[in-house]
């Protein structure tokens, strides 16, 4: 029997490299498509270059094609993200929307849309989306990209309506601040970095393993009724009234 696919986005970020090498251990059953923005992140899965800030252009969908190549999907994982933090009066405001609206929505929705079929009914699948608890929060700069990870979050909840019919579970993990490429430049401010933990009631920043054990849970956890859910994980922080 053919072995089933499992696609996962931004697979050279600190998150997506991260639950790429515990899918890679622990799910041989399983092969991988990474997509990255750059050539070959990971020289043992298959790889496929992408812009997800631009629309997916025809070849693209040509090579994912010819790699499934009729085979099963057994779940999508989008890890991909930006952060610009621009300021909203910004010039660059609308284009960097647009961006974000393609790499938080637009592309999950095209690529989910266009593999739907591809999953096994009888097995099920799963799509899980790597949002943000700023999707629920602002702060300085974050405009787009809370505006899209709220639309994305929203997006999972009307996908897991869609998909249920396809025997696909869809959820969203919707974590606080964590230590990666992305966020590497808040770390260096020490103070900063002591002013954001003292909003966490739990006084702890979640760490990519705690994330990568999550998304494990979900995926291979008995929990067949969990869909259409952002699950926060943020050591309580939305609970604490704080200033960012
Ligand atoms: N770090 C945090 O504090 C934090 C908090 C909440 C949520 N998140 C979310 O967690 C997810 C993982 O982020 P991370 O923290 O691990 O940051 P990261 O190391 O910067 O990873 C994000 C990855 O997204 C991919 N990406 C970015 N722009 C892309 C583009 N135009 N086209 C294709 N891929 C693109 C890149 O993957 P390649 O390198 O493979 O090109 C990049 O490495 C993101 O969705 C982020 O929004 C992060």
């Amino acid at each position: 029997m053919d072995r089933k696919i499992i696609l996962i986005t931004g697979a050279g970020g600190s998150l997506g490299s991260a639950i790429l090498e515990r899918f890679y251990k622990q799910n041989s059953e399983f092969d991988i498509i990474a997509f990255s923005k750059v050539q070959n992140v990971q020289t043992c899965f298959k790889n496929i270059k992408v812009d997800l800030e631009e629309p997916l252009s025809t070849t693209f969908w040509t090579k994912l094609f010819d790699i499934l190549n009729g085979k099963k999907v057994a779940g999508l994982i989008w890890a991909a993200g930006v952060f610009f933090g621009e300021e909203f009066s910004s010039p660059y405001i609308l284009e960097n929307f647009q961006k974000q609206w393609y790499i938080n929505c637009y592309n999950l929705l095209e690529m989910t849309q266009k593999l739907c079929s591809f999953f096994d009914c009888e097995v099920g699948g799963q799509i899980i989306a790597i949002s943000s608890m700023l999707a629920k929060r602002s702060t300085n700069g974050s405009f787009s990209y809370s505006t899209t990870k709220g639309m994305q979050d929203i997006l999972v909840q009307k996908l897991a309506y869609e998909l249920a019919k396809y025997n696909v579970r869809v959820n969203s993990i919707n974590p606080g601040l964590f230590r990666s490429n992305m966020s590497e430049q808040t770390w260096s401010q020490q103070e900063k970095i002591e002013r954001l933990q003292s909003n966490i009631p739990l006084r702890h920043f979640v760490h990519v393993n705690e994330l990568v054990n999550l998304i494990h849970f979900i995926f291979h956890g008995n929990c067949k009724s969990l869909t259409g859910q952002n699950i926060f994980i943020e050591g309580g922080n939305l609970l604490c009234f704080s200033k960012l």
